[in-house]
């Protein structure tokens, strides 16, 4: 058994290569040196997992010849090859693949994708990762051959180091083998009110790093110091903690604030150091002021930029408060789609045309339901002062009793939170969505909200939560909200059950001395339908419902500090069947899916107008 052990060992050791050897997260890979491997890439589409299994559904040897991973060599006229990555079989990255042609539109199974590059010049002190913003759901990683890893997880970032000895100068055989298939052990399970898009969903880049390098940071306003005071004195105090790739003897980080004319050294011991830094007149992110400072993190001769924003959120009573002051949450719930093209959305202008949307409605917040978004949002939200809920799929009726399940929906939060801690927009992570009521699943909702704590005590926590409803009361009682820094439910009074009129008699009771948030309500309208208020699916009939719901408002308990209703655009849903009203669209969009605003646009918009002046 030793001598198995140690050749094992050694073969890891000789090749450089642990397959599944996704390395930590390396964030802010905007500002970082590399290339972006976005673009035209070849594919094959696999339903049988061909280019996976032999025949007899073992997994292939890595030289198989008939592995997809694996170029298809021809040597002479009597080879057998049976397959191979050549036009007209193109598709873009990123992007998923339901949109770019019909035979993707339900596919729900693996494609292999394919690209060449050639490898940038490399100094001897540098080192090569592949990034990847996102795929989904699972992903597996070749490079000339050889397994780099793989990723489960359809919306977070993941990255490998490349071994040099593996990238070749020229015409680098880049194959990523991705499977969207839904799974009842998986984060979100086999059931969602969305559409399963599959593939290399946000960008790809090969980064060029310093053999040693910051692979991990954080900057923010001390949340323990008491923000009234710091304002007062006009003196802050920022903590922050940097995370080297590999440990180091003796180093040294260099943090640089040139606008608040700060430059500080810090040791730092094996591969972390925390450190403080004291500043004055400091100017605090807000909605109406997105101020960021240009920060720069220099070690072993690499200059890291970010652009950070500092401000203080916390619940105090019922009160949600920024930088010491009450805030009333205009929120509006998006979905990571482009319904005019019906499409995930990727990109900057992506981003700009859904954040147009919101300001047009007067909106200082966006929901991201029900999964981190693609970094693009979240780094506009900071530009443009535009408050975050964060939230990873845990969604509706998961398999709360298994500890692998539980670990991959803690993985997917963690790489959340690494993603975008230093993004001040971002004010609440939330861990779920809907979940049905039980104590097992109020357990598993509660370690992961005690990990966001753990790992970021310097934001709100928590989750869609249910409502206790019956005859005469509608009661915020649902005990994961005892452990949720604000009480947040989805409500839908006159939609699913009775008529929008049931609002006016409805009671409101909160269990929690805790700000009531509502991250959903909403009604269903075809957009251009029109017809009497009390006819489904008319506009009017959600014109009706918003109008009852801003009423009902009113008389909420004073717990209420906003809401984010459900939902901005119309989107796709593979649950959404009515053949004249839905055809596959959740129709719950403010805006309809090509872009026109429904009546109850404006009812909202003029809502958020008078509570914007009334927090002003
Ligand atoms: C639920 C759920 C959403 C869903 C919405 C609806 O509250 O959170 O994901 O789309 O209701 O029924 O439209």
């Amino acid at each position: 058994m030793i001598n198995l052990k140690i050749g094992l060992i050694l073969a890891i050791a000789f090749t450089g290569m642990s397959s599944f050897a996704q390395e930590n997260l390396i964030i802010n890979t905007d500002t970082r040196e590399g290339f972006s491997l976005n673009g035209t890439w070849h594919y094959i589409v696999d339903p049988y997992e061909t280019g996976f299994y032999n025949y007899r559904w073992k997994e292939r040897n890595e030289d198989d010849p008939e592995a997809y991973w694996n170029r298809p060599v021809v040597k002479n006229i009597s080879d057998r090859k049976e397959h191979g990555y050549a036009d007209p079989y193109t598709i873009q990255v990123p992007g998923d693949w339901n949109s770019q042609d019909d035979i993707f539109k339900y596919y729900e199974g693996t494609v292999w994708y394919q690209r060449e590059f050639d490898a940038p010049r490399i100094e001897e002190n540098e080192s090569v990762h592949l990034y990847f913003g996102a795929a989904n759901y699972e992903a597996h990683i070749y490079l000339n051959g050889k397994k780099l890893g793989m990723h489960k997880g359809g919306f977070t970032p993941f990255n490998f180091k490349i071994p040099k000895d593996l990238l070749k100068k020229e015409d680098n055989f880049l194959v990523v083998k991705v499977d969207n298939k839904r799974h009842p052990e998986e984060i979100p399970t086999v059931n969602t009110d969305w559409w399963n898009y599959g593939g290399i969903t946000r960008d790809v880049k090969l980064l060029i790093l310093p053999e040693i390098f910051i692979q991990q940071y954080s900057l923010q306003l001390d949340p323990e110091q008491d923000i009234m005071a710091a304002k007062k004195k006009q003196k802050f105090n920022l903590e922050g903690h940097i995370k080297l790739n590999e440990p180091q003897n003796s180093s040294e980080l260099i943090v640089e604030i040139p606008e608040l004319k700060i430059r500080e050294k810090f040791p730092i011991q094996g591969d972390s150091a925390r450190f403080n830094l004291s500043v004055k007149k400091l100017q605090l992110w807000s909605p109406k002021n997105p101020k960021l400072y240009d920060v720069i993190f220099n070690f072993n001769g690499e200059k890291l930029r970010d652009k950070i924003g500092f401000r203080k959120i916390e619940a105090s009573g019922k009160d949600i408060l920024l930088n010491g002051e009450k805030i009333f949450l205009r929120g509006i719930s998006i979905h990571e789609e482009i319904p005019q093209d019906v499409r995930r959305a990727y990109s900057k202008a992506g981003a700009e045309q859904l954040f147009g949307w919101a300001k047009d409605l007067n909106a200082n917040m966006v929901r991201l339901a029900h999964y981190p978004h693609n970094e693009h949002m979240t780094k506009m939200a900071d530009s443009i002062g535009m408050l975050v809920w964060s939230e990873i799929p845990v969604y509706w009726t998961i398999d709360f009793e298994s500890q692998e399940v539980y670990e991959k929906a803690e993985k997917q939060l963690k790489e959340m939170i690494i993603r975008d801690r230093n993004k001040a927009s971002v004010i609440i992570w939330s861990v779920g969505n809907e979940t049905p009521v039980s104590e097992v699943r109020t357990s598993f909702m509660k370690n992961l909200l005690q990990t966001a704590r753990s790992m970021d005590n310097s934001r709100l926590v928590s989750a869609a939560l249910e409502v206790g409803y019956n005859r005469n009361r509608n009661y915020v009682n649902d005990p994961l909200g005892k452990y949720t820094d604000i009480v947040s439910v989805n409500e839908y009074l006159g939609w699913y059950g009775d008529l929008p009129h049931a609002k006016e008699n409805s009671n409101w009771a909160v269990a929690y001395n805790k700000p009531l948030f509502f991250s959903e309500t909403g009604a269903g309208a075809k957009g251009g339908y029109h017809g009497k208020k009390e006819q489904r699916w008319t506009e009017e009939f959600q014109e009706w419902y918003f109008e009852e719901t801003i009423e009902m408002m009113k008389n909420m308990p004073d717990n209420y500090t906003g809401m984010s209703p459900w939902v901005l655009a119309d989107f796709r849903s593979p649950k959404r069947n009515h053949p004249e009203y839905q055809e596959g669209w959740n129709r719950k969009g403010l805006i309809d899916n090509e872009g026109n605003k429904k009546k109850a646009f404006y009812v909202l918009q003029d809502y958020y107008q008078k509570m914007k002046e009334k927090y002003n």
